[in-house]
C-alpha cells in the first residue's frame, strides 16, 4: 500500500534524455548479429528483382562475389545460401542436390576463394530441386524420413567439401542432425558447423521465398506433416532438446517475430546460441507498408531487429541485413 507521503516512483528519470538512455540500454544491435541471405541463380552478370521482396535481387556468382565483399566490409559475419532451381532442372527424387557441379555448390566455391573470411551458410532440403515443391521424398503421397535424410547427409557433405562453413538443414525430417553430424565426421568435416533449423514451423510467411526460389507454384499440398503446427511451444522445446543432443551447434527459430516466445523459452531454459530467421513474409509486410507510406520503414526495421536480441537471440537472419548494418555503422 503506497504511504500517503510515498513519493511517486519517477521511471521517467531514466528516459529524459539521450545520454541517459544511452547509458541504461539493455540491448545492442552490431552488423555482427546479422546473417544475409542471398539468392542465387544460372548466369553471369545476373541481377533480377524478386516481385515480393522489393531491394531483394537473384543473383549470379560473380554478382553474388561482389555482394559478399561488400557484406564482409560491412561487418556482416555470415551469408546464408539458396539456390532458385528452374522447373527443368527439378524432378520427382530431386537429384539435382546431388550433382556436384549444381548451382549451389559452384557457389559456395566461388564464395569461399573469393571472400574467405566470410561464413557460409548452406540450406539443406529439397525443395529447390523437387517437382513437386516438398523438402524431402514422396512415396504413396507421404514424405518419407529416413530415405530422405540418407540424402540430406550425402548433400551435407557435398555442400562442406565445396565450400560450406555451416550446414543448416532446414528439412524437419526427424534424427537428421545426428545422421549429419556422423556423416560430416566421417568425412573429415569435424570443424563444419552443425546450424538446425529445428523449430521451423508450417508458415504462411514463406510466400514470397517460395516465389525467390521458383518452388511456389510448383508446391502440391502443404508442409503440415513435417514443418510445425503454429499452435504449439512445448514441442518447440522438445525438437531443439533433440536436436542439440544430436550434436546442433546452433539453432535456428522460425519464422522470427511470431515465434519470440519460443526463442525467450529456449533462452531461459537451455545454453545454445539461438537464432532467428525474420522470414520474406516478414520482410515483405514491413516493405509494403513503408511503401505505401503507412510506416516508417528504417525505424520499423530497427525495432523488429531489436525485438530478436531482447528474446535472447545470438544473431538474425534478415533480408534487412545490409540496410541495417549501413544505419549501424553510420
Ligand atoms: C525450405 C525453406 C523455406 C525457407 C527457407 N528454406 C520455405 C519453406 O519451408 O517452404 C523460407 C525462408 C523465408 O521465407 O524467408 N527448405
Amino acid at each position: 500500500m503506497t504511504q500517503p507521503f510515498a513519493r511517486p516512483v519517477r521511471h521517467r528519470r531514466l528516459r529524459q534524455s539521450g545520454w541517459v538512455r544511452d547509458l541504461v540500454r539493455e540491448h545492442q544491435l552490431s552488423a555482427h548479429d546479422f546473417i544475409y541471405p542471398i539468392f542465387l541463380t544460372q548466369g553471369t552478370n545476373i541481377k533480377e528483382p524478386v516481385d515480393s521482396l522489393p531491394g531483394i535481387n537473384r543473383l549470379s556468382i560473380n554478382k553474388a562475389v561482389e555482394i559478399a565483399k561488400h557484406s564482409a566490409d560491412l561487418g556482416i559475419p555470415a551469408l546464408a545460401l539458396f539456390p532458385a532451381t528452374p522447373k527443368h532442372k527439378r524432378n520427382e527424387t530431386g537429384s539435382h542436390a546431388l550433382d556436384e557441379d549444381n548451382l549451389m555448390c559452384r557457389a559456395l566455391d566461388a564464395l569461399k576463394h573469393a571472400v574467405p573470411e566470410i561464413g557460409l551458410m548452406a540450406d539443406v532440403a529439397l525443395d529447390p530441386y523437387t517437382s513437386h515443391g516438398q523438402d524431402g521424398l514422396v512415396k504413396n503421397g507421404q514424405i518419407v524420413n529416413d530415405e530422405t535424410v540418407e540424402i540430406l547427409v550425402k548433400q551435407s557433405i557435398l555442400q562442406a567439401r565445396a565450400g560450406a562453413d555451416m550446414i543448416a538443414p532446414s528439412d524437419m525430417m526427424d534424427g537428421r542432425i545426428a545422421q549429419i553430424r556422423a556423416g560430416l565426421d566421417d568425412h573429415g568435416f569435424e570443424q563444419t558447423l552443425l546450424i538446425s533449423y529445428a523449430a521451423k514451423y508450417a508458415s504462411a510467411y514463406y510466400a514470397p521465398f517460395r516465389e525467390a526460389i521458383g518452388s511456389g507454384g510448383v508446391l502440391t499440398g502443404d508442409k503440415k506433416t513435417y514443418q510445425m503446427d503454429p499452435a504449439n511451444s512445448d514441442e518447440a522445446l522438445k525438437e531443439i532438446q533433440t536436436d542439440l543432443d544430436e550434436g546442433a551447434d546452433m539453432i535456428i527459430v522460425k519464422p522470427g517475430q511470431p515465434y519470440l516466445d519460443i526463442v525467450a523459452n529456449a533462452k531461459a531454459s537451455l545454453n545454445v546460441p539461438l537464432v532467428a530467421y525474420q522470414v520474406s513474409g516478414e520482410y515483405a509486410m514491413i516493405k509494403a507498408a513503408a511503401q505505401k507510406g503507412w510506416i516508417d520503414e528504417g525505424a520499423a526495421m530497427m525495432e523488429a531487429l531489436i525485438g530478436f536480441k531482447r528474446a535472447g537471440c545470438s544473431a538474425v537472419i534478415t533480408y534487412f541485413a545490409l540496410d541495417a548494418a549501413r544505419l549501424l555503422n553510420g
